[in-house]
């Protein structure tokens, strides 16, 4: 016995979309925005962008080494170290990544190496070696997740290139191996945070006393990204150091982590990790999670992984069918997949490079230009933005709140690099000009507006301008280097017969086929302590009900030790529940006997046709430039320091050349409205993609989400063109509608018809169809009869709602 549950959801009010060309199209062009004229670039300026990064990365490199060193960061405008808040070791927003540690010049090296820098990378290995010749043995209590990407990451990643001869900065005979010693040191005193009951880490340690000074409020809760991401660099640390321990002890942590999702294949953001409950069940792409993400599919292909690459397609799944929005990935409530925040994240702005490593080109076009978009109204992507203004109701209504702040609730930008990451990405994958030109603009904002007397800082305030004295080790470790990498076609990087991933701090990492076989056969596995802890968890495990199927890991001796708080009724932390629960409208019951996992994935067919985006997709063909300008126009306000600026994308040249191409439009507004229908179905969940766009499904498990256009003959539909009343004439027969419709007189001439656009997040072209494989979906008649009944189906085998038919949901 199983339920169906249909719920209906009405989506984010579309009626607020105006376009606000006016504004835009009148602004001032001045002389030196004539470069946008030339919208491709040939190799002489590519090598200018290109020389520029570097000198700004040395400048602020420089600086940081006179005046920061051997402290962890310098400050760009005071010009004094920013350290460690000694006094206070309860800081953790300063200390967490702050550890006394030098952390500028460990996390900044494998920049000189991207950059071919080979005596200053060798100049830099040295200071390193001399800072610290007691290895990590420092009094600092450090957060686990960033200590593990900043340095572990930095010195493993430096000793690939230091080690690799086919490397411009390799260093032969001249390195013995320091910087593999330091990281392994470094992960020695970052290993015992995974000793819990659960396997889980927790979030903090003591680089020398472990726990000893900790505070219970410094270990309580970690997130999702923390709790499984030093897999990636620890798995590393393995291959190189043959010690399986640090892969071991990770890939477990990883399992248990994933183990925590909800039914709906959603993960939690925030758990205690010495029991594994969850704190806040928000789920989405943004902090707390982002890496998780990352590391899953990273992981997987770094290291050959097949079950990293199922939690990473099942996790994307579950994203794309409950969180995916037309421009950003929401938040969402990870039990329900209701909408949960009105805000998205400056860190998701990472996501669209991570889907074009997973072959999302597409989806991750529209998600780089929802950041794209914030950068042209803010100069910079704030920490936090609200992409519903209410307040704009307010004004509406006569009143004059102009509170930029209730916009943007975390209003700084420390100059993060994911904007830049995602345009990278993009620019490999499609060699669209359009993305040259967005790391153009990003880097004359880093000249103009970023650079201060001794480095980089980003902004302490996106609506005032105010500049943030701070200058994080993202910066000369990412930002500038995927800058850097961006104008850099030829980098050795681009060239490489290795697969090469970035980790998340941008630090480059790849295995050859030698270490990969040497560690298959030579790694070890001595050390009693995290032997004995592992065989503890998997003991553990065996008792209780942490296996795939159940998902938790509630009972067994666990259970004993954590039993309060697993009650079913559990609260999370926060309230979660400030948003209506769905509409409930129909429920059932169908018999069925099996339950099979669900597996939900999207297999393209074979199109032999070249993928549109190849070519500059984005200047001539893209019809949709401007639509986030019109339906966000509330929510993208422009400061006052920002009034003179133009936007990147119409600034003369792009503008000149690309506004009267024929299929340069902006795609108009549509005047349909639409709703989204639910289906909770127990089984197997597989779709089929035509190389039309169809969607062809043979199963129907697991939670299928149908956004639903209501059309209308003479309105304009959601891809820009005006519904032919055609479509209602041939519509117009009795032997459309099933039988028990033909009561309602209305229906022979209906005004208003169905039609499917957006299935689980994948997006149905004009024309494209849902079919559904009726020998297949069923198991049995009374599964297909109750089906039928709940949504009808007429002559045409178009399935219908409320009687009225969905014509392109396709029952075959
Ligand atoms: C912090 O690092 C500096 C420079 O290496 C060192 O002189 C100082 O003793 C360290 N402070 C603490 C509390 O460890
Ligand atoms: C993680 O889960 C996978 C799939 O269930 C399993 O094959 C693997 O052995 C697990 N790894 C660890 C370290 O528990
Ligand atoms: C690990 O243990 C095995 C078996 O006791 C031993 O042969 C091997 O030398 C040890 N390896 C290291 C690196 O300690
Ligand atoms: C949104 O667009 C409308 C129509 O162009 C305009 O009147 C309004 O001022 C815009 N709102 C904002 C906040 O820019
Ligand atoms: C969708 O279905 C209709 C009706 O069966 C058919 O005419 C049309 O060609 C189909 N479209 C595609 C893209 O297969």
């Amino acid at each position: 016995m199983f339920h169906i549950l249909l719920y209906f959801w009405a989506i984010l009010p579309i009626s607020l979309w105006v376009w606000a060309s006016q504004e835009h199209f009148n602004t001032n062009i001045n002389d030196e925005q004539l470069r946008f004229e030339k919208y491709s670039f040939n190799r002489f300026e590519l090598k200018h962008y290109r020389g520029k990064v570097k000198d700004l990365f040395h400048f602020a490199h420089d600086n940081y080494l006179h005046k920061g060193y051997p402290y962890d960061e310098l400050r760009p405008i005071a010009c004094i170290p920013k350290t460690r808040n000694f006094e206070d070791p309860d800081d953790e927003i300063t200390n967490d990544v702050l550890g006394n540690f030098s952390v500028t010049l460990v996390d900044s090296l494998t920049t000189l190496a991207v950059m071919n820098d080979r005596p200053k990378f060798a100049e830099m290995i040295k200071l390193i070696e001399d800072t610290f010749p007691n290895k990590f043995d420092i009094d600092s209590t450090v957060q686990v997740f960033e200590t593990t990407i900043r340095i572990v990451g930095g010195l493993i990643s430096a000793h690939l290139y230091a080690t690799d001869p086919s490397k411009k900065v390799y260093l032969g005979e001249e390195y013995k191996g320091s910087l593999l010693q330091l990281a392994k040191d470094m992960a020695d005193r970052l290993l015992p945070s995974y000793l819990t009951l659960t396997g889980l880490p927790v979030p903090r340690i003591n680089l020398r006393t472990k726990f000893d000074p900790i505070t219970i409020e410094l270990v309580s809760e970690n997130n999702a990204a923390a709790m499984a991401s030093p897999i990636f660099e620890f798995t590393m640390l393995s291959y190189l150091t043959l010690d399986s321990k640090y892969a071991d002890v990770t890939r477990y942590a990883m399992n248990k982590t994933w183990a925590l999702r909800s039914d709906l294949q959603l993960l939690s953001m925030s758990f205690d990790p010495q029991t594994g409950q969850c704190y806040s069940q928000i789920s989405g792409v943004g902090a707390s999670i982002d890496s998780f993400y990352e590391y899953a599919l990273k992981s997987a292909l770094l290291f050959n992984d097949e079950g990293l690459l199922k939690i990473w397609q099942d996790a994307y799944n579950a994203l794309n069918t409950n969180s995916r929005a037309d421009w950003f990935y929401t938040n969402v409530q990870s039990t329900t997949g209701q909408l949960q925040t009105l805000w998205i994240d400056s860190l998701s702005a990472f996501f669209p490079g991570l889907q074009v490593l997973a072959g999302d080109v597409e989806d991750a076009i529209l998600k780089h230009m929802m950041a794209l978009k914030l950068w042209n109204t803010f100069g910079g992507l704030p920490e936090r933005w609200e992409f519903q203004n209410m307040a704009a109701f307010e004004v509406s209504r006569g009143s004059n709140i102009n509170d930029l702040r209730s916009l943007v609730p975390l209003e700084w930008y420390p100059l993060r690099p994911e904007f830049v990451e995602s345009t990278y990405f993009l620019y490999r994958a499609t060699r669209d000009p359009f993305y040259l030109n967005v790391g153009v603009t990003i880097l004359e904002s880093i000249e103009t507006k970023f650079k201060h007397k001794c480095g980089f800082g980003g902004f302490q305030d996106v609506t005032t301008g105010e500049p943030q004295d701070r200058m994080e080790t993202f910066i000369l470790s990412e930002t500038l280097k995927y800058l850097y990498l961006l104008f850099d076609v030829d980098n050795e990087l681009h060239h490489t017969r290795d697969n090469v991933l970035f980790s998340t701090e941008a630090h480059p990492m790849w295995l050859t086929p030698e270490v990969i076989n040497n560690y298959e056969h030579n790694k070890y596995f001595n050390d009693t302590v995290y032997k004995r802890h592992l065989k503890a968890c998997h003991k553990r495990d065996r008792g209780s009900a942490f296996n795939e199927n159940k998902r938790s890991f509630v009972g067994g001796k666990l259970r004993r030790f954590a039993k309060s708080l697993f009650t079913t009724d559990q609260k999370p932390k926060e309230d979660v529940n400030q948003h209506p629960k769905p509409e409930f409208k129909k429920e059932l019951t169908i018999d069925t006997s099996s339950v099979h996992e669900q597996m939900c994935f999207s297999m393209p067919v074979g199109n032999k046709d070249k993928p549109e985006w190849l070519h500059s997709h984005i200047l001539s063909h893209f019809d949709r430039l401007f639509e986030i300008d019109r339906r966000y126009n509330s929510s993208l306000i422009r400061p006052e320091h920002m009034k003179n600026e133009v936007p990147m994308e119409i600034k003369r040249g792009f503008y000149e050349k690309w506004a009267h191409d024929k299929f340069s439009h902006s795609r108009p507004m549509p005047s349909t409205e639409s709703l989204e229908i639910v289906l909770d179905l127990p089984g197997e969940c597989q779709l089929l993609r035509l190389p039309d766009g169809s969607i062809h499904r043979n199963t129907l498990g697991g939670r299928t989400k149908i956004r639903l256009e209501q059309i209308e003959p003479g309105k304009m539909d959601v891809y820009g063109r005006i519904l032919n009343p055609e479509l209602f004439i041939s519509a117009r027969r009795k032997d459309l509608f099933k039988s028990t419709c033909d009561k309602a007189d209305k229906l022979y001439t209906p005004t208003l018809l169905y039609r499917a656009t957006v299935l689980n997040g994948i997006y149905l072209p004009v024309g494209a169809n849902l079919t559904i494989n009726q020998k297949t979906v069923f198991k049995t008649q009374s599964e297909e009869n109750t089906f039928r009944n709940l949504f009808g189906q007429n002559s045409y085998n178009q399935l219908m709602l409320d009687c009225i038919p969905i014509i392109n949901l396709l029952m075959q």
